[in-house]
């Protein structure tokens, strides 16, 4: 269902909002899931693509089927920088070039090319290009480049990425109540919500009774901001983008910095990342869908073994549906900033429906004098709570 007049839920190739978020770099997968030599199957916005990472180091991305009689490409083998169809052998370079057909008498491969996608690492994660043409420059992060510790996360949660993107400030009061963090706490005052459009996109703002103020910034199209309170000791800030699988699935990837400085504290918190990795072994969305389905109640769920915050946020957005109803829902004042990015969307893709110029939106050097801050609600686990 549309936003306003224009949808934005549908992604697909050769949809407005598809081409919209394919003028933009887009992660694809974190560095750490792509070993040397192989290949993988990889799906984004209705696409599907094959990702590999060459003996060379840097990781590729092309179509998701050979040439010849269309096998999966992922299946074959990674030679140099080169993949090798596993289905007759024609062999590809990382332009989607068709360099070998060893079958043939009389290899025709000059011929033969198919899609290759502009490809970039960066803080542990692997970005893609799908767009058509020339990629744009690629948006450099200063501030997640100070020194410090990463986390990188990844998720793929059952509904539409826009469920995701809009989620509102007002939510963690009831979602993620807990000791500090709890609406039950507000004694009849509601904190007030605003919103208002940035150079990268949207600020919201929680301002409680008490004069408390914190902000969540979302990026134009589709990524969050959230700048961590050091005062109670290291936190991560926190980049992350929601990027359609396809129309009723994303993909969410973090980089989360720690800003911690020195040796011992790097090796301390690296370790206490690396642990948190193997302690949180239960999937998040399987225990929400559990949840959804009435088999288990949110309250039996080992909060040590899981990031509750993704099963709670997993009941709440794929409680809406695959993809929410925008058309039936009703909207209050707790949704300003809804409305805010709701409005931004609208206004870019009728621009780009129309080939008008799109706004320009600032990037990474923005961060450092961007307002925090955010209201953080980690795993249990993270801090022992
Ligand atoms: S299908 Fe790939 S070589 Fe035949
Ligand atoms: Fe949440």
């Amino acid at each position: 269902m549309p936003v306003g007049a224009v949808d934005v839920e549908h992604t697909g190739p050769g949809t407005l909002a598809g081409r919209f978020l394919r003028t933009f770099w887009q992660p694809v997968q974190r560095s750490q899931d792509l070993a040397a030599d192989r290949a993988k199957p990889m799906r984004i916005m209705g696409e599907n693509i094959t990702l590999y990472r060459g003996e060379g180091g840097p990781a590729h991305a092309i179509a998701f089927r050979c040439a010849h009689r269309g096998t999966q490409l992922s299946t074959g083998w990674v030679e140099g920088d080169d993949l090798r169809c596993f289905y007759h052998g024609w062999k590809y370079d990382a332009n989607g070039q068709c360099i070998e057909q060893p079958a043939e008498p009389e290899p025709f491969c000059q011929r033969i090319k198919i899609r290759a996608y502009p490809t970039q690492e960066y803080l542990g994660l692997i970005f893609a290009y799908l767009g058509e043409g020339d990629p744009p420059a690629f948006p450099l992060y200063p501030y997640m480049e100070r020194q410090g510790v990463l986390e990188n996360e990844t998720y793929i949660r059952p509904c539409n990425y826009y469920n995701n993107l809009e989620n509102d400030s007002a939510h963690v009061y009831f979602v993620h109540r807990r000791p500090g963090v709890d609406w039950r706490e507000w004694n009849g005052i509601p904190p007030r919500f605003e919103a208002e459009e940035t150079v990268w996109g949207v600020t919201t703002a929680t301002i409680h009774a008490n004069g408390r103020r914190t902000v969540t910034h979302r990026g134009i199209p589709n990524m969050i901001f959230r700048k961590a309170d050091q005062g109670a000791g290291p936190r991560p800030d926190a980049l992350e983008w929601r990027v359609p699988l396809d129309d009723e699935n994303h993909h969410s990837f973090r980089i989360g910095l720690i800003p911690v400085t020195g040796d011992d504290e790097m090796r301390k918190w690296r370790e206490r990342v690396a642990a948190l990795e193997v302690q949180l072994d239960l999937d998040p969305c399987a225990l929400g869908e559990r949840v959804l389905v009435g088999a288990l109640q949110i309250d039996e769920i080992d909060k040590k073994r899981t990031n509750i915050v993704y099963v709670e946020d997993t009941l709440s957005e794929v409680g809406q549906g695959p993809i929410a109803d925008r058309v039936n829902e009703v909207l209050g004042a707790t949704d300003v900033g809804v409305t805010v990015l709701r409005n931004i969307w609208e206004r870019e893709l009728r621009n780009l429906e129309a080939d008008r110029p799109l706004k320009a939106w600032s990037i990474g050097d923005w961060f450092e004098s961007a307002p925090g801050p955010s209201l953080l609600v980690e795993p249990t686990a993270w801090f022992g709570r």
